[in-house]
């Protein structure tokens, strides 16, 4: 049965929409969760980054050093901004890359979700797949990388508050609502 609430169809999606922000911000979960409310793809750009290499992202970290993973992320990017809009999560030290935030800003709509440091700690917590918080304590690491990246994460087009608790779905709607008053990532509606 069709729920007469759900039933008015998505806003057509024309341009890629690119989630930036911390680890544990919720890029990759929201962005799923957006991309089914659009009816459009979703990418994880550290999983295309895996793919590339054959190499978990730690293992990238840990072979070639961050320099290389950043140039590898700059590359899939670019080619992640080419094609049918979708949603694209991005890892959290892409946007910080210049080139890659100017391919960003070229093609995509960049939304970024904000995190307070608490809710980054705890939803960060027990995962070691991130070579960036392996590095020592995940809280202290977080909060220099706060000061560091905030204000440069503040140059997405739409910033969107990811608070302790909230649903995917009520971020995806968020991320909707920051899209519409943004303007440029949804086809003008007709009649
Ligand atoms: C990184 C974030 C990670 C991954 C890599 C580096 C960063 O992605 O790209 O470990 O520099 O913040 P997530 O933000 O998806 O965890």
């Amino acid at each position: 049965m069709n729920d007469p609430a759900k039933s008015t169809a998505p806003p057509a999606l024309i341009r890629p929409v690119a989630l930036v922000g911390l680890m544990g911000s919720g890029k990759s979960s929201v962005g799923a969760r957006l991309a089914k409310t659009l009816n459009v793809g979703f990418v994880d750009a550290d999983d295309e980054i895996k793919q590339a290499a054959g190499l978990t992202i730690a293992e990238i970290f840990e072979a070639y050093g961050e320099g290389e993973f950043r140039a590898l992320e700059r590359r899939v990017i670019a080619r992640l901004m080419i094609g049918d809009p979708r949603v694209i999560a991005t890892g959290g030290g892409a946007f910080m890359d210049p080139d890659t935030r100017e391919a960003i800003g070229e093609r995509a709509v960049s939304v970024w979700l904000k995190a307070e440091l608490d809710v980054l700690v705890s939803r960060t917590a027990g995962r070691t797949h991130r070579p960036l918080l392996n590095a020592g304590d995940p809280r202290e690491i977080l909060s220099g990388l706060i000061d560091v990246r905030y204000p440069v994460y503040a140059k997405a087009d739409v910033a969107v508050d990811s608070p302790a608790g909230i649903s995917h779905e009520r971020m995806a709607d968020r991320i909707i609502a920051g899209l519409q008053a943004h303007g440029r990532a949804f086809a003008a509606e007709t009649g």
